[in-house]
């Protein structure tokens, strides 16, 4: 069987979860696409750090244009995180003639308009369900499940990490430093949790998820973000006690023809769909005009969740290799007139 070798940058959380998910997932895959996925390298920033992972057939290296660069390699996996670096990498593997598979939700949710103009430009594919909502294939679903509708309003808890932290709060009366700790240890939160606590990294979510429902490119200056940072145990047992939780909301909706996309904590009523989501999972109520509310549920972070929907990305890009239909990304798909956003 014909081989699809793949280069990979980073080998952290994710891209330990994607080397294992590909191992133990590699005859299941073939018979899906025809091809056997093979990760041939691996870029790391230390290579001391990974001296004793050692993957048979992968090779470990710290010179990151010797995956770029490899002419056998066929897609590059980026799950390196950072902007500017993961930005420049992308952009040098898509002008190779790479595909790109990315987790990087930073990075899309700002410059995601101008990657995929070079991926069209080099007719290679750019996908990036990880980006948001860990292991929910949410993009997807909007891509290929709303195509024909109008979506009116996306809702939901997108960022694992802060809604682990208010559900310990509230289940267990945990403090609010302790269980940003345990979210930390449990791989949710990102390397630095300022932009979880804040909001910032639900919003980046927020700004993708924008994009793919309206097909309107909104900036983070377009939407207003309050993060959890400042909530403490009182303000949670006075939410309790009149019959709410809180939750870390995004919601991107249309009201008269302008969109208005924000992110902020809410006091949400315990028998709401939302209030059920505990610890990392995430959820998201998709309404669109023709088929009503919709809710897509799952765990929004985590190695392996998250590794999965690379994965699934990487099995998009592989299938479009076989049938010669590579060129697209996920926002090529979707050529919607855009909204307005609201005047700030
Ligand atoms: N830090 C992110 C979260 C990881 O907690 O949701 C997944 O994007």
């Amino acid at each position: 069987m014909e081989e699809i070798k793949i280069g990979m940058l980073g080998l952290g959380t994710v891209g330990s979860g994607v080397v294992r998910i590909m191992n133990d997932h590699q005859e299941k895959i073939s018979q899906i696409t025809g091809r056997r996925l093979k990760i041939i390298k691996t870029a790391v920033r230390h290579l001391d750090a990974h001296s004793a992972q050692e993957v048979p057939g992968m090779q470990i290296t710290d010179d990151v244009h010797a995956v770029l660069h490899d002419p056998e390699i066929q897609i590059v996996v980026e799950v390196m995180g950072t902007i500017d670096q993961a930005k420049a990498y992308i952009i040098d593997a898509l002008k190779h003639g790479k595909h790109v598979v990315t987790a990087n939700k930073d990075l899309i949710a700002q410059y995601g308009s101008e990657l995929v103009q070079i991926a069209q430009e080099n007719k290679v594919d750019l996908f990036y369900e990880a980006s948001v909502a860990g292991g929910i294939p949410i993009l997807r679903t909007i891509v290929n499940s709303f195509a024909a509708d109008q979506v009116e309003d996306v809702k939901g808890i997108v960022n694992g990490t802060t809604n682990y932290i208010l559900t310990q709060m509230v289940a267990k009366g945990v403090s609010y430093a302790d269980a940003l700790k345990s979210a930390q240890a449990l791989g949710f939160a990102e390397s630095d949790p300022t932009n979880d606590v804040k909001g910032i990294d639900a919003a980046y979510k927020m700004i993708i998820l924008t994009q793919f429902a309206y097909g309107t490119n909104v900036k983070m200056s377009d939407v207003t973000v309050e993060g959890i940072d400042e909530i403490d145990l009182a303000d949670i047992n006075q939410a309790k006690s009149m019959g709410y939780t809180m939750k870390l909301v995004g919601e991107s909706q249309e009201i008269a023809g302008k969109l208005a996309v924000s992110v902020e904590p809410m006091l949400v009523p315990k028998d709401h769909p939302l209030a059920t989501i505990q610890n990392e999972n995430n959820a998201v109520l998709v309404k669109g005009a023709a088929v009503g509310t919709t809710m897509f549920y799952g765990p929004g972070a985590g190695e392996m969740p998250t590794a999965n929907s690379v994965l699934s990305d990487i099995i998009a890009v592989t299938k479009n290799i076989v049938l010669g239909t590579t060129g697209n990304t996920f926002n090529g798909y979707r050529q919607k007139a855009a909204l307005a956003t609201p005047d700030m």
